[in-house]
């Protein structure tokens, strides 16, 4: 068997979290791959609206094993707060999540310097969640940092100690003032419960599954456009959001990956600094914000809006390697009379189709195709056939321009509002 990836192609909260739930049925195992509690996953169902940040979205079907992969850093806070919501509503973590032993840590000192390098940026910050993020991974490849395998080292006090004098050093360079000890309470309590879980080698698990004949679905964080390489650097975040990234996130091989669902919005979002060509800073934009309820998940920020980028959404299906698009909030567009498509940009006196090494506003001007817009509510379709023609041929739209089929088409934040499409027979396949 090959691990199946299921990933973000924008700037995140595309809607990743509700797919995964749907998804999870057909899945054995669901494995998060990268990131940390910046991610804010949404599921419904039942009436019931659940946002996750480090467990992974398949949590709540009892067939399923959950795996949070050694690319995730955790924070042991958000984590327990996380676990005691769960238990609350009546699942069974202890039984269904695995944790990686070499997932890293995110103390309370790496948010601390999150906090204070965002701050010392003034303007130019960067949008963080403030989650430790960046200072966590820089540990990481800065060979710092602590695993969730070293909380079982009789030494894991000093180790955490020692760390926290690097930070402090670190905070004052930044002459920031904090209460560590306020904070540290909480950290030990969620380092308890960490021990208290099933910790496991995740690249030995995912393998042996795979070779068993096990399915594995690997869940993204951010999108592709917050990739540390690929994205709009230094606007982004610190880990690989790609599919390279369930690879070095999870321990499996590149020849191991089957499917790659490339997950994006009917038009774009971007929560945080940095550049957005097609952002409508109009009442376009706002009605897009209102109707698609876009406020973060994870911080209630308010998310930026625009039409749909096709040479961004190009790049994305390349460096992942996209096999199936799923096409989220298709509801949202409804109402519009004409609905925008980049097609392509204006850059230095030439169209280009790609995605150029800056995407600034002075560097690119958007150039829009106009196609027709629908009038229809969506939200309670419950048949690919209903969809109104003018959604078919955005759809088929998308299909040709990029070459890979858009399989599902969502049109609610609910587990049921979720249509399957048959992959269109002509839709080329992507070399
Ligand atoms: P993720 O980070 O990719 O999992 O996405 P988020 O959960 O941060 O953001 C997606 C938001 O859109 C959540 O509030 C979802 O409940 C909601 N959502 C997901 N799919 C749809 C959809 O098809 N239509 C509408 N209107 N909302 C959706
Ligand atoms: P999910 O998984 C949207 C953005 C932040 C900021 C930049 C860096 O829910 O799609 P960080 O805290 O990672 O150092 O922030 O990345 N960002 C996200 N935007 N969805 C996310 O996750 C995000 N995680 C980080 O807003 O611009
Ligand atoms: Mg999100």
């Amino acid at each position: 068997m090959k691990a199946d990836v299921l990933l973000g192609l924008q700037w995140g909260d595309e809607g990743k979290g509700k797919i995964v739930d749907v998804l999870t049925p057909k899945y054995d195992v669901i494995a998060r791959f990268q990131g940390g509690p910046n991610a804010g996953h949404t599921l419904e169902f039942n009436g019931i609206k659940h946002v996750l940040h480090t467990i992974p979205s398949g949590i709540f079907h009892d067939d399923a094993v959950n795996i949070i992969g050694n690319g995730v850093v955790i924070d042991p806070v958000i984590f327990k707060w996380e676990i005691s919501a769960l238990e609350k509503m009546g699942v069974d973590i202890k039984k269904r999540l695995f944790v990686s032993r070499r997932a890293h840590l995110i103390l309370p000192t790496h948010r601390l310097l999150d906090a204070a390098s965002e701050k010392a940026k003034g303007k130019s910050k960067i949008g963080s969640t403030l989650k430790g993020i960046g200072p966590t991974y820089m540990d990481k490849t800065g060979r710092n940092g602590l695993r969730i395998g070293d909380i079982d080292n009789p030494k894991f006090t000093e180790m955490y100690e020692a760390l926290v004098a690097k930070h402090a050093q670190l905070l004052q360079f930044y002459d920031y003032d904090y209460n560590l000890e306020e904070l540290e309470e909480e950290w030990f309590e969620g380092i308890d419960l960490l021990r208290s879980m099933t910790h496991i080698d995740c690249e030995h698990y995912i393998n042996q599954a795979l070779k068993e004949g096990k399915s594995v679905l690997a869940e993204g964080a951010q999108g592709s456009l917050l990739d540390i390489d690929f994205g709009s650097y230094p606007f982004v975040t610190s880990s690989n959001t790609i599919c390279a990234g369930a690879c070095t996130g999870l321990g499996v091989a590149p020849g191991k990956v089957g499917q790659v669902f490339g997950i994006f919005k009917a038009y774009c979002t971007r929560v945080g600094s940095g550049p957005f060509p097609t952002e409508l800073d109009n009442e376009i934009g706002e009605q897009m914000r209102q109707v698609g309820n876009e406020f973060g998940s994870t911080t209630g920020r308010s998310r930026r809006c625009g039409w749909l980028d096709l040479p961004a959404l190009k790049y994305a299906i390349q460096v992942n390697g996209v096999t199936e698009l799923i096409m989220m909030k298709a509801d949202v567009l409804s109402g519009f009379d004409k609905i925008q498509v980049c097609t392509h940009y204006e850059y230095k006196g030439e169209q280009i189709h790609h995605l150029p090494y800056s995407i600034s506003e002075d560097v690119v001007k958007p150039v829009y195709k106009k196609l027709d817009g629908w009038n229809n509510d969506l939200t309670g379709l419950t048949e690919v056939e209903s969809i109104p023609s003018e959604l078919e041929n955005y759809i088929r739209f998308i299909e040709e321009e990029t070459g890979v089929p858009v399989s599902i088409i969502s049109v609610g934040p609910d587990r049921k509002q979720t249509l399957h499409r048959k992959a269109l027979q002509e839709a080329p396949v992507l070399d």
